[in-house]
């Protein structure tokens, strides 16, 4: 069986991607990024995603490809966009990737891409019952796991906190629009969470994203019943999940 693939992720700031051991979760090749074309248009990403692929170097033409996007997928369409061009909303995206990569691809959320590759090697190993990872980002990414297994589209980070979208209120873009302190971050953040154990009685919760490198400035300030931990996968999650979804 292939133990090699390549994971691409698409985020509102940057599109990354490596060559994934998808046996053990850990990178072949060094992380190549480029920044995400300003306005997240479909032919701007589109170029980008290839500009990168060529980045990678020597791909072989059988090697599995995952790409993942910060949007709801249903059947491979795009059926949403909170942080990229609203043109994306209802295209094929799955079919427009691999005409563009001229090979097929796994086509699935960002922030599932995060969960399954955090269940598979990272923080969630052999977690039992619900799991729900939130990516902090430019936007807030969910991930449901229960017992291990995805429950796809959560999109957990719109959840109206307060008149608000949550993501609005308790990403790190929001932090750093409104200038918040660590503490003051975390008065949202112990809001957001405190809902999501409300609604949902997780058994863990996992917190990704960039900023989950500075997990004790915030996490220690959370008082929530739910034990909650960073992920281990940091800011190659999205590709190492995309890859071993593709291979899967
Ligand atoms: C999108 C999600 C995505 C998250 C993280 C949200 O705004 O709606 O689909 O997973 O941002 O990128």
């Amino acid at each position: 069986m292939t133990t090699t693939a390549v994971g691409i992720d698409i985020g509102g700031t940057g599109i990354k991607g490596a060559i994934v051991d998808v046996a053990t979760g850990e990178l072949l090749t060094d992380r190549k990024k480029l920044a995400t074309p300003d306005g997240g248009k479909p032919d701007d990403i589109l170029d980008t995603v290839l500009a990168l692929f060529d980045e990678l170097g020597d791909v072989s033409a059988d090697a599995p490809v995952g790409v993942c996007f910060p949007a709801i997928i249903l059947n491979g369409r795009t059926m949403s966009a909170a942080n990229v061009s609203k043109k994306w909303i209802g295209l094929e995206a799955e079919k427009l990737f691999e005409q563009k990569l001229g090979r097929d691809i796994h086509f699935v959320n960002d922030a599932d891409a995060a969960g399954v590759a955090e269940a598979r090697y990272g923080a969630a190993v052999g977690a039992k019952g619900l799991t729900i990872l939130t990516t902090l980002g430019t936007g807030i990414g969910s991930a449901m796991l229960f017992n291990g297994v995805l429950i796809p589209n959560s999109e957990l980070g719109h959840l109206e906190l307060d008149g608000h979208d949550a993501e609005h209120l308790a990403s790190t873009s929001a932090k750093e629009k409104d200038d918040l302190s660590w503490t003051e971050w975390a008065k949202r953040l112990q809001r957001y969470y405190e809902h999501l154990e409300f609604v949902f009685s997780p058994d863990l919760l996992l917190v990704g994203g960039g900023i989950s490198k500075s997990s004790d400035e915030f996490l220690p300030l959370l008082k929530l019943r739910t034990p909650i931990k960073p992920a281990m996968l940091r800011n190659n999650a999205g590709i190492v999940g995309a890859a071993a979804l593709a291979v899967a």
